[in-house]
């Protein structure tokens, strides 16, 4: 029976809970807020690349600080994450792909990942020629491919070009790695381009005549190879030279550089870059990555921390790199050293240059 007593302390039950309810609710509600501001926070960029350097993850840390954005990066060999990208479809969570060799970034525009970034800025502060027209990658770096020499034979007389590696005074003297590297199809490629395919046919031919060895090692086996005086000159790029000076490698100081085609076309440069993903969850906050690769302090720590040039002219080339001297590059567009990739690697096959 409900007597007024017990009517009573029922009520202050029922009151009890409800305030205890309220509480709960209240918890309950302060999460939620707490856990969709937490989501908001935690801006992030997801990164896939195929750079390996310390001086990336520096560059990186650097724009976590001044923004906020949280960089979640994976590295991998750069074919592998296209054809992850490519897997992943409509459901990666990759927003950016940065990679070496304007080579690798025609193949990932070619299995169309990419998307235009719309940026102004990049536009601005990235030579046109070394960006994609219509802004699906850009360049953040640059490196040139130059001929190398033992110092102590002496600089070749009438060594000042590509071409002239293809002298038959250069026979049995060439060291160089495989062409299955895209710094030599880029190279190549970029003959092609200026040359027609057919003298870069010859040339090719001409130069594995050459060859003191079959291609074998990466650059720096071959700037030891000429080190060592088993190999009169080499095709490598510049920042694995500079690299050896700057650990004291006596075989860096060793070899002399030639930056070629100064009086034509000037030396062969090829670029690191990166492009936006077409499927990016955290589109913005790419572009603001790429833009902050693009800015001083990121391009100064490209050229102190891995010897690259910078891709933005008020940047300083200072230190080991700045020794090497100065030159003029070749301005062909890093798009033509995709588009003439094939013709280059058949080239290649057609030459012998394996
Ligand atoms: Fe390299």
């Amino acid at each position: 029976m409900l007597t007024p007593r017990v009517f009573i302390s029922l009520i202050k039950v029922m009151k009890l809970m409800n305030k205890r309810f309220q509480s709960v609710a209240k918890l309950l509600s302060m999460v939620v807020i707490g856990v969709a501001s937490s989501v908001h926070a935690a801006e992030v960029v997801n990164v896939y690349s195929a750079r390996h350097y310390d001086t990336d993850l520096e560059v990186y840390k650097n724009f976590e600080t001044s923004t906020g954005i949280k960089i979640n990066l994976i590295e991998a060999a750069s074919d592998t994450l296209i054809e992850r990208i490519v897997n992943e479809g409509k459901y990666s969570p990759a927003d950016l792909l940065i990679t070496v060799d304007a080579g690798r970034l025609y193949r990932a525009e070619d299995r169309d990942i990419f998307a235009p970034a719309g940026s102004e800025l990049l536009d601005q502060r990235v030579p046109a020629h070394l960006r994609h027209p219509d802004g699906l990658w850009y360049g953040l770096s640059k490196r040139a491919r130059v001929i190398i020499y033992r110092k102590e034979d002496g600089e070749p007389e009438a060594l000042n070009t590509y071409l002239d590696l293809a002298k038959p005074e250069f026979e049995g003297q060439i060291c160089v790695r495989s062409s299955s590297n895209i710094y030599n199809i880029s190279l190549l490629a970029s003959l092609v381009s200026h040359l027609g395919e057919e003298a870069a046919e010859d040339w090719t031919k001409s130069v594995v005549a050459n060859f003191f060895r079959k291609p074998q090692g990466n650059d720096t086996a071959n700037i030891r190879a000429v080190a060592s005086g088993e190999c009169r000159v080499s095709i490598v790029n510049s920042y694995y030279i500079a690299r050896l000076i700057d650990n004291d490698d006596a075989d860096g100081s060793a070899v002399g550089i030639i930056f070629p085609n100064q009086d034509s076309t000037g030396t062969h440069v090829n670029i690191s870059g990166g492009g936006l993903l077409k499927h990016a969850p955290n589109r913005d906050n790419a572009i603001k990555l790429l833009e902050y690769l693009t800015e001083a302090d990121a391009q100064s720590l490209y050229v102190k921390g891995n010897h690259e040039y910078p891709i933005v002219g008020d940047a300083e080339v200072v230190g080991v790199l700045q020794n090497l001297g100065s030159f003029k590059e070749d301005t062909i567009n890093a798009s033509a050293l995709g588009e003439n990739q094939a013709t280059a690697v058949q080239i290649f096959d057609r030459a012998g240059w394996y």
